[in-house]
């Protein structure tokens, strides 16, 4: 990364790709569900950390559990509905039976065949440790790891403002599963990247405004990309970026897809009247004066909560899922998750455009001549130029460059180099959290 440039390998090496399940998706915070997914008691929902299957499990007393989904027997998968409520999993090999606590409570044969000496109380599910920020539910193998409030650092001084905006939390809706002929970092490294949007997309933007609906016109020249007062910046391996917006100036925030001018009464008069509300817990800066855009949360959140799960080098498993503030008017929620799915859904316009760059680059990995020549990530090198200390993290001015490409990149290093959180350096927090939104509500 010094020199801007990138070994392919690393989209394709089957060997490096086995090192990062390890140190990358065994060490890091990892986005596995949503606690309006499991509102109830004894509700359940099978997620994964990288390639782990794990049950993330609301106890009867309301507390969640992310569990690897792993009879501690001979290994047999424990849950095999993709949702559901229960108090108990039975394992449909010997019928080993585990509690949404994780507890080994059942096990047949236990004084006839077993003579009373199973290890029954270390033999429960095996559990990760899990943290909540806004209603998403993160989980961590991880004992060392530091806490997620930590990892997440000032990114949260943006986040806040697309997650953590209402007193009432949001709904998630999906998911929607797809697999593509991809790497994992490949999908990651492009939502934070606005620098294609005016060509991968024009198409679509172009065909949006068409159709009456919001369209990404905004960005759809290089004109207007690179004269935007827009910024992007980098924490802790996330990459954000946002939109900045004047004194006066109408927020635009990112749960906007799916407004058209037909509905966009709706929409407006829905905004204005939770705008109190944002203010008292954003505080009036965060809530009127930029929205977070494109965005990844390291290692494998892409725009919001969605998910690239690994599949080996050369496949990933996308989740797309859509939040929508609870107390949404129907209009609202329907528009919304039709607008997201349109946008970014299997069958979304954006989504087909990117995937399709995306299979190209990972096959140059794959080409013999191709593999040995790096990809180049130079541009806006050493060039950290934020002026406006209300903004923290490693921000540029401007809505164009690579640095948060390069500083992804980066992360991953300083995970694949560590093996333990030891030697991963975490910035401190710095933000100026003004309002009352924290991490739980
Ligand atoms: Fe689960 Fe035997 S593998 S009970
Ligand atoms: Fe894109």
């Amino acid at each position: 990364m010094e020199k801007g440039t990138l070994d392919r390998r690393i989209f394709t090496d089957a060997d490096i790709y086995q090192e990062e399940l390890e140190k990358v998706f065994g060490l890091a915070w990892l986005m596995v569900s949503h606690e309006s997914l499991i509102p109830n008691p004894n509700d359940f929902f099978l997620s994964y950390m990288g390639e782990d299957p794990v049950i993330v499990t609301r106890d009867s007393k309301g507390e969640v559990h992310v569990f690897l989904n792993m009879c501690r027997h001979r290994g047999n998968r424990v849950v095999r509905a993709d949702d559901g409520n229960a108090k108990n999993f039975m394992c449909t090999y010997h019928g080993w039976t585990f509690s949404n606590e994780g507890k080994l409570v059942s096990v047949p044969g236990l004084q006839e065949a077993y003579y009373g000496e199973l290890d029954v109380e270390n033999l429960g599910l095996v559990e990760a440790r899990v943290d909540i920020y806004a209603g998403i539910i993160f989980a961590c193998w991880a004992d060392d790891a530091p806490t997620l409030e930590a990892y997440l650092g000032d990114a949260r001084y943006y986040l806040d403002t697309s997650f953590n905006r209402r007193d009432g939390g949001q709904q998630a809706y999906g998911p929607q599963k797809w697999t593509e002929p991809v790497n994992w970092k490949t999908p990651v490294d492009n939502c934070s990247d606005n620098y294609h949007l005016p060509v991968t997309h024009l198409a679509t933007s172009l065909a949006m405004g068409q159709f009456g609906r919001r369209s990404q016109t905004a960005f759809s020249t290089h004109k207007a990309l690179f004269g935007s007062t827009s910024k992007h910046l980098h924490v802790n391996g996330h990459g954000l970026t946002l939109r900045i917006y004047e004194e006066g100036q109408q927020v635009q925030p990112r749960f906007g897809n799916g407004r058209t001018p037909k509905n966009n009464h709706v929409f407006q008069q829905f905004y204005e009247s939770i705008q109190p509300e944002l203010e008292r817990r954003l505080g009036k800066f965060r809530a009127n004066r930029f929205s977070l855009a494109n965005h990844t949360l390291f290692p494998n959140g892409v725009l919001g909560f969605r998910l690239a799960l690994p599949r080996g080098p050369l496949k990933t498993e996308f989740w797309h899922f859509v939040l929508v503030d609870k107390d949404a008017p129907d209009e609202v929620r329907r528009a919304t998750i039709v607008g997201y799915g349109n946008n970014n859904g299997i069958t979304g316009l954006m989504e087909q455009d990117d995937q399709d760059n995306w299979i190209q680059m990972t096959q140059s990995g794959l080409s013999p001549k191709g593999r040995k020549i790096p990809s180049n990530l130079s541009m806006g090198k050493g060039r950290w130029t934020n002026t406006d200390p209300r903004f923290p993290g490693i921000v540029s001015d401007g809505y164009i460059s690579e640095n948060n490409q390069r500083n992804f990149y980066s992360r991953w290093q300083e995970f694949m180099n560590a093996g333990s959180w030891k030697d991963i350096p975490v910035a401190p927090i710095t933000a100026n959290f003004e309002g009352t939104a924290s991490m739980r509500s």
